[in-house]
């Protein structure tokens, strides 16, 4: 009766909730089961950032409901699409919904539910951090931490603060704890996660502050966070990543559009001068860091010569890889409401293409220029979609690296010469 079996949707921070989401269930004395047919309870993490992420799950819904209708299970909805869609959820064949500061209530919602209450909990927090509760972390090399929940920009198009809820920070001593305890467990690398990573603030203490604590934790060999917002990118947070040996040289800095008309109706805050001046900052105090970014589309109102300002930004800064979204329309934001989607689907199509076609060719070139180099890197999983027994691994500047097989271990550290490369990966051998 007690087996749950948990699906994760979008980013990140909902790995690390369902990963919370297991820990709190099994200290109620459930069990987590890795497959929907075995399970009594199936629990979808959901995401609503993207309106083809909602459809995604909608049709889960239905195709879990189906082939469980000998046998029903009670299936839940959690994360976002709740707080964002609320009772309309209950139109689908569901047996409850949960938000994500709602966790605590799980155990409660699930004895309602099954007495076919159908309960629907999604009020936000001020204050939940889930700071005391421990996840049930998958195995690995990297462990996630959500320092930071919430977010407080209301960037015009995104669902975000909306579906998350104002930001709330957990304190140092018990994001290092909780980095200490992972060392123990055999972890290396860990992962800082936040909506807005950088503007993490506790008790007046900064995020350039988090990063030298969870830095003086020995035993973590790696440090990575994301997503950082370009206005809370002070000084001393480049000091700490041209510093600290441990502190991953590859920035995720989403630059969302390249033209300044557009970044005003987004509510970006920063110009596009300001965004390449950060860039050139970073790149001047780490050289050789990694740069991904993120970038949406077809904006409303954005021109053929608004976009050719993103390809121009592209193209100038050179970034690893990008993350390209045609833009969504988000009821609720203060885009939905003030701007009519007026770019047609044709050309936002148009867009992406090009704009994907100009990155891919900039990630090549970065990547060629590995050939022969020398990383260490670190072993992350045995097994690729061509070869069971090759491995992959992961450069500081957070490119995947294929290794041939050989007696590795998962969070061990190699050194790898690049031979090949490709889009998406490199491929090494042992150095
Ligand atoms: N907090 C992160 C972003 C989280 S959402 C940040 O600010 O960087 C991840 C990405 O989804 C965003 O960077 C943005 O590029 C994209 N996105 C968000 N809302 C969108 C929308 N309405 N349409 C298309 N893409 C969107
Ligand atoms: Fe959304 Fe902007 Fe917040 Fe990122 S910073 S989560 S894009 S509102
Ligand atoms: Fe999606 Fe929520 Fe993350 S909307 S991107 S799952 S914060």
């Amino acid at each position: 009766m007690n087996r749950v079996y948990i699906e994760t949707y979008g980013c990140q921070m909902n790995e690390y909730d369902s990963e919370i989401v297991g820990a709190l269930l099994r200290s109620s004395g459930f069990a987590l089961t890795a497959s929907p047919d075995q399970a009594d309870i199936i629990l979808i993490n959901t995401c609503s950032v993207r309106e083809n992420a909602a459809r995604r799950v909608k049709a889960r819904v239905y195709e879990l409901r189906h082939a469980r209708r000998d046998n029903p299970a009670v299936i839940g909805l959690l994360g976002c699409m709740v707080t964002n869609l609320k009772e309309s959820l209950l139109k689908l064949p569901l047996d409850f919904i949960a938000g994500p500061d709602s966790y605590r209530h799980l155990p409660d919602l699930l004895q309602q539910a099954r007495n076919r209450f159908r309960p629907a909990d999604y009020r936000l927090s001020r204050t939940e951090t889930y700071a005391d509760i421990y996840p049930l972390h998958k195995s690995g090399a990297n462990a996630w931490i959500a320092v930071m929940r919430g977010c407080d920009n209301f960037c015009s198009y995104c669902v975000v603060p909306y579906a998350r809820g104002r930001e709330r920070s957990r304190s140092i001593e018990n994001v290092v704890e909780e980095c200490r305890r992972l060392v123990d467990e055999g972890f290396v690398q860990v992962t800082l996660l936040g909506q807005n990573v950088n503007s993490y603030h506790h008790n007046g203490q900064s995020f350039a502050d988090l990063l030298q604590a969870v830095a003086g934790v020995s035993g973590i060999e790696r440090i990575r966070f994301t997503s950082p917002h370009p206005k809370d990118f002070p000084d001393e947070l480049i000091r700490m990543v041209a510093d600290y040996p441990q502190i991953c040289k590859h920035i995720h800095l989403p630059l969302q559009a390249g033209n300044d008309r557009i970044l005003h109706l987004m509510r970006r805050t920063y110009s596009r001068a300001e965004y390449l001046a950060l860039t050139e900052k970073i790149r001047q105090r780490v050289p050789g860091i990694a740069l991904t970014t993120d970038i949406i589309v077809g904006f409303p109102t954005e021109t053929e010569s608004d976009f050719q300002d993103t390809v121009e930004v592209v193209r100038q800064v050179r970034f690893d890889s990008a993350f390209i979204f045609k833009y969504s329309v988000r009821p609720g934001t203060a885009a939905a409401k003030k701007f009519a989607d007026d770019v047609s689907a044709e050309d936002k199509t148009d867009r992406i293409v090009r704009l994907n076609a100009l990155q891919r060719e900039i990630t090549q070139e970065k990547n060629r220029a590995h050939i022969g180099q020398i990383h260490r890197v670190l072993i992350e999983q045995q097994g690729t979609r061509k070869n069971p027994l090759d491995w992959q691994a992961r450069t500081d500047g957070n490119k995947i690296v294929i290794l041939p097989p050989a007696p590795h271990r998962i969070g061990e550290f190699v050194d790898a010469r690049i031979v090949r490369t490709g889009v998406h990966t490199l491929r090494g051998e042992i150095a």
